[in-house]
This record gives structure tokens, C-alpha cells and sequence, in this order.
């Protein structure tokens, strides 16, 4: 697939089927991350691939605080529920992580580094057919969200990635012309 279509036709995708990716094309997909420009070659990426399990977990977190917004118990037991069902029921899940470096202008660096490598993974599970659905959030601080993908001190989390084949065409969400953005600087 040409880069270009890949880039324009990507979109967010929230449905995926029931068939599980292959641990080959996984790692296709890291590998791409992988490749992203990086200054000082820091290489700051870490990937966890979460299981069923470790979904499971990390759902319980997420949904236990949505629920901490509903009053109702048992309404609030059914958003635990729905949320955790939901995360185990992903085709794949990876939690990208960035090593926090003690200088704040690499810590900078890295963690647009460490998004260049989530977008490489995104177009490059485009071009595979695959759909993805980038998910972030103050979840990633959570402690018990952090013990549930497994990242250990010095770590931070930036981002959730959903990773499937998608159920149905995603919707567009057109962008505004480039050039209404652009200043031609002489
Ligand atoms: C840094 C970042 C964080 C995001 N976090 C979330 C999120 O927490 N939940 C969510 O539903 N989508 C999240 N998204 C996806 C965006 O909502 C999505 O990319 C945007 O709506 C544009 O749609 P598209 O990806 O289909 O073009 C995130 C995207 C980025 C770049």
C-alpha cells in the first residue's frame, strides 16, 4: 500500500471481530514502531503485549474509574463489568511505555519519539489490514493500571493501543486543508 493512502485512509477503529492477530504480525507491527527517528538513538519504546489476563486486569481498573462517576452500586457494578468483558474481549492490546530519562529535554524528545513508533505501528497495522484505536487517559498513571500491564518504575505509560481486524468501515473524520495551517516563511 502506498504510504499515502495509508496515511489518509487510516482512521480510529472502536469494532473489531473475533479474530485473533498473529504473534508474527505483532511483532511486524513492533518492529515498525520500532524504526522511528529517535535522537541521541535513546530507543526510550518498551512494549508490554497484554493477554487475556492482563486485559482483564487493566479493564477492571478502567472501568472501576468510570464507575467512581455513577451513584448507583449496581449500575456502577455494571460499568465495571461491561468495561472489563470489553478489554478481555480485544482481538490485542499493547500498552506502550517510554523510559523516563533524567534530563526533561530528553524525556521531551522521547516521548515524541516513542509516538512517531505508536504512529508507525498504526499505519503499518493500516497497510496489514488490521485497524487500531490509540487510547490514553489519566488511567496510565494509575498504579494499579501500571501493575496490570506489568511496567515497572522508571517507566511511564503513553499510550493503549486496540489492535484488530475491524468489524466495520471506520468513519472519517475529515481534517481541515493543511494549507489553512501553512505560512510560507521567505
Ligand atoms: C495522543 C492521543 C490520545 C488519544 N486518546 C484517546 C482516548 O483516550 N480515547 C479515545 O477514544 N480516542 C483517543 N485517541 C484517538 C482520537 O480520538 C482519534 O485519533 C481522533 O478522534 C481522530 O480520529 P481518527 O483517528 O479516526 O482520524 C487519541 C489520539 C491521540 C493522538
Amino acid at each position: 500500500m502506498d504510504i499515502h493512502d495509508a496515511i489518509h485512509a487510516r482512521r480510529s477503529v472502536k469494532l473489531f471481530t473475533d479474530r485473533p492477530i498473529a504473534r508474527e504480525q505483532i511483532e511486524r507491527l513492533l518492529e515498525a514502531a520500532a524504526q522511528a527517528p529517535n535522537h541521541r538513538m535513546t530507543q526510550p519504546w518498551r512494549f508490554y503485549v497484554l493477554g487475556p489476563e492482563a486485559r482483564r486486569a487493566y479493564g477492571a481498573v478502567l472501568g472501576a474509574r468510570k464507575a467512581k462517576k455513577v451513584e448507583d452500586p449496581e449500575a456502577a457494578r455494571a460499568v465495571v463489568e461491561k468495561v472489563t468483558t470489553a478489554e478481555a474481549a480485544l482481538p490485542c492490546e499493547i500498552a506502550v511505555s517510554m523510559v523516563l530519562d533524567a534530563s526533561p529535554e530528553i524525556r521531551e524528545e522521547d516521548y515524541a519519539a516513542t509516538m512517531m513508533g505508536v504512529q508507525n505501528l498504526m499505519l503499518a497495522a493500516h497497510a496489514m489490514g488490521l485497524g487500531t484505536h490509540l487510547k490514553s487517559g489519566a488511567v496510565m498513571d494509575d498504579p494499579r493500571a501500571r501493575a496490570a500491564v506489568g511496567v515497572p518504575d522508571g517507566e511511564r505509560i503513553v499510550a493503549l493501543v486496540q489492535l484488530g481486524e475491524p468489524a466495520a468501515a471506520a468513519q472519517g473524520k475529515p481534517r481541515r486543508a493543511a494549507a489553512e495551517f501553512t505560512t510560507w516563511v521567505p
